[in-house]
C-alpha cells in the first residue's frame, strides 16, 4: 500500500490510515533516524537484483509488485518487503534504497540493497534455480561500494569520515532459508543431507555466516540486524507437500493457458528464492532443460509437468500440521544464530569491538502474528494469495495469473513469501517490539538511536 496516495483519497479506510500512522509514529519515536541502510539477504528482501540475470528466481512480472507504486519491480511479493517498511520506519527519505544492480554512485552513502533471490550462505545454494548472488558475493559488492565511496567527493577521500558514516548505518542481514529449501531439503539436487546431520549442517552455515559478518565489520559495519529463518515447515509450499497424501485431487480451476504463458516466458517464471519461504522455480516438465545452470527441472518437488499438469486446489486449508522435520532443523540454525549474535556482542574473545547486533526471531514473530491473525485482519494463513495447486503452494505465482482479491487477508502472497500486509507487521515488530523474544537484546529503533 502506498500511504502517500492513500492520504489523498478522501474515503480511505480507517484501518489503512491507522497502519500508515503507525509508521510515522515509529519514526518520531526513534528520535535519531538512521541515515543509511545496507541490506543483505534472499528473496524475502531482494528488490530487483536478479532482474537481469539468468534465474528462475525472479519476480519482475505481474502480478508480483501489483501493489507497488514506486521504484522498479522485482520484489517477491505484491508490494513492499519487510526492509522497505523498516527503512521507512528508520526515517530514510525517500524511504526505499535502490538495488545494487541499478544503484548510481551517488546512491551508495544512503544505502543499497544487495539481496538476491535464491541465495544462501553457501555458494552452491540455489543453483537449482540458476544465477544469484550468494552472501559472500553480496559482501564483495559491498566491498566495491566502500571502495567507490572512499574515492568519492562525499567523503573527500577521508577513510575516517567514511568509517564514521558507515558506523551509523543499519546493516540488515537475513540468510539461511534457501540453504534449507534450495539445498538441504532438496536431496535430488544436493548431497548435503547425506553428508551432514542437521546439527553439523547448521554449524557449517553458521561458520560461513560469522565469517561474512566479520568481513562486514572489517569494512566498517557496526550496527547489525540479523534476521533468523522463519518456520519454513509451515509455508504453503511445504503444507501442500504434507497434504499430498491425504487430500483427494480435484481438477484445477486454473486454466492451462496460464501454464503456457509461464513456459513461454522462459527463464522468467521463477518464484521464490528465500524466505520465510524459499525458492522454487516454476515446476517444469523434465523434458525441458532450459534451467540456466544446467539443472534439470523444478525447484523442488511440485509434481507437475508442463504438458500434463496435475494441479489441485486446496480449498480445505492446510489440513493441519506443519513439517516439523524442517522446523526442527531451522530451530537448530536459529539457536546458533542467536549464539553468534551473543558472542559478537559479548566481552569474550569473539567480541566485535564497538559493534551492536540485534537478532530478530522470525519464528517467534510469525507465531505471534498467526496467533493474533484476526486482529491484524488475516483470515487465510495456510495458502498463498497467488499460486497453483494445493494451498496455492505447489507452483509459485505465474506470470499474469490472477491473485486473490483481498490480499491483505492473506499472510502469504505465494508459496514462499509473505504478503505486503504481513511484511508490514514483521517490520513493525523488528522496529518497535518490546519483547526480547522477538528482537534481542534490543529493537531496531533502539539500535538506530544508539
Ligand atoms: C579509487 O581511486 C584510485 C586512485 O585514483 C583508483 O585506482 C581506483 O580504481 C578507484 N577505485 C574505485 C572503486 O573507484
Ligand atoms: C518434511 O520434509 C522433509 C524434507 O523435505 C520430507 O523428507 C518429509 O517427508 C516431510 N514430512 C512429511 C510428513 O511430509
Ligand atoms: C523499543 O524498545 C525500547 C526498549 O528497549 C522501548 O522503550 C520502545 O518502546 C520500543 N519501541 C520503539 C518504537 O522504540
Ligand atoms: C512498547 O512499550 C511502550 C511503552 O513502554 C509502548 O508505548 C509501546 O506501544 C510498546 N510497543 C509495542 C510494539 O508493543
Amino acid at each position: 500500500m502506498d500511504c502517500g496516495r492513500l492520504a489523498l483519497v478522501v474515503a480511505v479506510a480507517a484501518a489503512a490510515m491507522a497502519s500508515c500512522a503507525v509508521e510515522t509514529r515509529g519514526v518520531a519515536a526513534s528520535g535519531a533516524p538512521s541515515p543509511c541502510m545496507y541490506i543483505f539477504g534472499d528473496s524475502l528482501v531482494d528488490n530487483g537484483n536478479n532482474n537481469n540475470i539468468l534465474s528462475l528466481a525472479r519476480a519482475n512480472y505481474r502480478p508480483y509488485g501489483i501493489d507497488f507504486h514506486e521504484g522498479p519491480p522485482g520484489r517477491f511479493t505484491n508490494g513492499r518487503t519487510m526492509v522497505d517498511f523498516l527503512s521507512d520506519m528508520l526515517g530514510l527519505r525517500p524511504p526505499l534504497v535502490p538495488p545494487y544492480a541499478t544503484a548510481r554512485p551517488a546512491d551508495l552513502p544512503r544505502g543499497v540493497n544487495f539481496a538476491s533471490g535464491a541465495s544462501g550462505v553457501l555458494a552452491e545454494t540455489g543453483n537449482n534455480l540458476g544465477g544469484h548472488y550468494p552472501l559472500s558475493e553480496q559482501v564483495d559488492h559491498f566491498r566495491a561500494a566502500v571502495a567507490a565511496m572512499g574515492n568519492s567527493s562525499a567523503f573527500r577521500g577521508s577513510a575516517a569520515r567514511l568509517a564514521e558514516h558507515l558506523g551509523r548505518c543499519i546493516f540488515f542481514v537475513g540468510m539461511g532459508s534457501n540453504d534449507y529449501l534450495n539445498n538441504y531439503f532438496m536431496p535430488n539436487y544436493y548431497d548435503t543431507a547425506r553428508r551432514y546431520s542437521p546439527r553439523d549442517y547448521a554449524a557449517l552455515l553458521l561458520q560461513g555466516y560469522a565469517a561474512q559478518i566479520t568481513e562486514l565489520y572489517g569494512l566498517g559495519a557496526r550496527k547489525f540486524v540479523v534476521a533468523g529463518v522463519g518456520q519454513i515447515g509451515c509455508i504453503p509450499y511445504e503444507l501442500a507437500r504434507m497434504n499430498n497424501d491425504n487430500q483427494p485431487d480435484t481438477p484445477s480451476s486454473v486454466g492451462s493457458e496460464d501454464i503456457a504463458i509461464s513456459i513461454g516466458i522462459g527463464g522468467g517464471g521463477g518464484g521464490g528464492g528465500g524466505g520465510w519461504g524459499g525458492g522454487i522455480g516454476v515446476g517444469r516438465s523434465s523434458s525441458t532443460s532450459s534451467n540456466p545452470n544446467g539443472g534439470s527441472g523444478s525447484g523442488g518437488g511440485g509434481s507437475y509437468s508442463a504438458t500434463n499438469p496435475t494441479l489441485t486446489p486446496a480449498d480445505a486449508g492446510s489440513g493441519g500440521a506443519c513439517n516439523e522435520t524442517i522446523n526442527s532443523a531451522i530451530a537448530i540454525y536459529n539457536r546458533g544464530l542467536l549464539d553468534m549474535v551473543k558472542r559478537f556482542n559479548g566481552r569474550g574473545p569473539q567480541q566485535l569491538r564497538g559493534a551492536r547486533l540485534v537478532f530478530l526471531d522470525t519464528v517467534q514473530s510469525g507465531k505471534d502474528l498467526a496467533a493474533n491473525a484476526a486482529a491484524h485482519g488475516f483470515t487465510v494463513l495456510d495458502r498463498g494469495c497467488c499460486g497453483v495447486g494445493r494451498n496455492n503452494g505447489q507452483i509459485t505465482c505465474l506470470p499474469l495469473q490472477r491473485p486473490c482479491d483481498d490480499r491483505s487477508a492473506y499472510m502469504f502472497w505465494d508459496a514462499f513469501h509473505p504478503t505486503e500486509a504481513a511484511n508490514r507487521i514483521y517490520a513493525a515488530k523488528a522496529f518497535g517490539s518490546n519483547s526480547t523474544a522477538e528482537a534481542y537484546p534490543i529493537n531496531v529503533s533502539k539500535l538506530a538511536a544508539m
